[in-house]
């Protein structure tokens, strides 16, 4: 996309944009409508095509959009948006536009012109919906293919995350409760035994 910092994300790197967990912010649009909000619960489930899962709850305007929408953008936060994230998540679209309130400006993504944020963000990762309608009976998850994704190079680039004091308000978040979030900080380097 012109004019963004952001770096395309190979495909077959992109489950590790979620492999640790992070709070992700959930984008959808349809119909002349947006929507963003939190979730804690997301994660990689196949590695080719990569494929997803984000549990979104069957209330949420969040849920009516991407299923009107047939796709959702997954979009990590940074440590500087933990106020916007929380608030993301603690009130509905329903009730007013929530980009506008927050300051957050998406643009649209590159396959499925879906709600993408990067001023903030560490990555995204624009999914194509894939309804499974035995899985939606029962559970509030929902599975979608990753058709594009892209990373802030200064912490994650060639495949790798690169958490360091100079990125801080990069690192991802990590939901404790209550609007209280660990950030991803400290690492630990596994030495072959
Ligand atoms: C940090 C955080 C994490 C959350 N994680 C999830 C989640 O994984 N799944 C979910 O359905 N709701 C989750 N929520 C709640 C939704 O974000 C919340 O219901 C939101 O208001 C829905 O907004 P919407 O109606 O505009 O879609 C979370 C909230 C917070 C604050």
């Amino acid at each position: 996309m012109p004019n963004s910092p952001f770096q395309p994300v190979e495909l077959h790197h992109a489950s590790r944009l979620l492999n640790h967990g992070p709070t992700v912010l959930v984008t959808t649009a349809a119909g002349g409508r947006r929507n963003v909000m939190a979730a804690a619960w997301s994660m990689p489930v196949e590695f080719t095509p990569p494929r997803v899962a984000v549990v979104v709850d069957k209330a949420t305007f969040t849920r009516e959009l991407l299923v009107a929408g047939g796709g959702f953008v997954l979009c990590i936060p940074g440590a500087a948006l933990a106020d916007a994230t929380f608030a993301a998540g603690s009130r509905s679209g329903r009730d007013g536009d929530k980009f506008d309130a927050l300051g957050l400006q998406p643009r649209p993504g590159p396959v499925l012109g879906l709600p993408v944020l990067e001023a903030g963000c560490a990555a995204w990762l624009e999914c194509r919906w894939l309804p499974e309608a035995h899985t939606e009976a029962a559970y509030d998850t929902c599975f979608g293919e990753v058709v594009a994704a892209a990373a802030d190079p200064r912490v994650f680039a060639e495949g790798r995350w690169s958490l360091r004091p100079d990125n801080a308000d990069l690192h991802t978040l990590h939901h404790l409760g209550g609007g209280l979030f660990a950030r991803a900080a400290q690492t630990v380097q596994a030495r072959p035994l």
